[in-house]
């Protein structure tokens, strides 16, 4: 069973600057919703109750999207639609937080929450990714895994072009269902020409808790921080790792671009607001076929 999931939101956001001088990164909108709130809301589905998000100094945003909004529900009683959409924020688990001090990389963003998890099995989610697909990936990964033993961990993994993959974690790993891989090694943001793979670490991580020892050992590496994938291969010398396919659109959360895209995917697929956004992409379309568009 797995009922915490941390959330890694200390990073200084600056492929969003200027926004992110005051904005942190994890509240800017797909369409309407924090992206936060999507991961947290993959979590709950999953059976997640308490969300631990580690954040750093200028992030308090954050923590304030959490609180109650006793004044603006009560100012918008009258509106059901409205109330659950103010509620919809902080009903899904209970959020906590942890500060990272000091910008180490993200297994040592990992390790500030080991008091916060103790002794249990839980998810970590980088809020960047964000999969669109029910049941969500966190879903998926619990049913590939199940009766593969308590002490399994997992990531999720997707192939993605050679050419990209030097930007990712990637797994060197063996096949052994529909989807599901054994790792047998794997590497942070391998040289280009040297990744073992095409299974690339895509921000979902099931892990036991012997991962925090794992990660007190590691060294820095990439980028000369301690790295979360360096972690996990120094938990796999004494259990297993599963490397989970999953089904769903990814969209990278961590660029405008891709914020972009998931906001018009999004708004294409919601009922409210499909029509509208039809209309805008076929006359943008249209204009561009016909030369207007530059
Ligand atoms: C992090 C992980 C990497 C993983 C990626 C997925 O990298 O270190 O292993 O593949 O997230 O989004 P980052 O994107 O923070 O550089």
């Amino acid at each position: 069973m797995l009922r915490k999931a941390v959330i890694p939101a200390a990073g200084l956001g600056t492929r969003f600057l200027p926004v992110t001088r005051s904005v942190p990164k994890e509240l800017l909108p797909i369409l309407d919703r924090p992206m936060l709130q999507y991961v947290v809301a993959e979590a709950a589905e999953a059976g997640v109750e308490e969300v631990i998000v580690i954040t750093s100094r200028g992030k308090e945003g954050i923590a304030d999207y959490f609180r109650g909004r006793p004044e603006l529900e009560e100012r918008l009683a009258d509106d059901a639609e409205l109330l659950e959409r103010v509620r919809s924020g902080t009903e899904l688990a209970e959020v906590s937080f942890v500060i990272q001090q000091e910008p180490l990389g993200l297994g040592h963003a990992v390790l500030t929450a080991r008091e916060a998890v103790g002794d249990e099995t839980f998810a970590v989610i980088l809020p960047d990714d964000i999969i669109a697909h029910t049941p969500g990936t966190l879903s998926q990964m619990l049913a590939a895994i199940a009766g593969r033993g308590d002490d399994a961990a997992a990531v999720a993994v997707e192939r993605l072009p050679w050419d990209v993959v030097h930007n990712y974690g990637v797994v060197d790993a063996e096949t052994v269902g529909a989807g599901l891989h054994r790792v047998k090694g794997l590497v942070e943001k391998p040289a280009p020409g040297t990744a073992p793979s095409n299974l690339s670490i895509v921000g979902r991580y099931i892990l036991p808790p012997r991962v925090f020892d794992c990660l007190e050992r590691t060294p820095p590496g990439a980028k000369g921080e301690i790295q979360l994938t360096d972690g996990l291969a120094l938990l796999m010398a004494d259990g297993p790792l599963y490397a989970c396919e999953f089904e769903g659109v990814r969209y990278d959360g961590g660029n405008p671009m891709g914020l972009l895209r998931a906001s018009l995917e999004h708004a294409l697929a919601r009922e409210d607001t499909r029509t509208a956004a039809a209309e805008l992409v076929r006359r943008l379309a249209a204009e561009l076929d016909a030369g207007d568009g530059g």
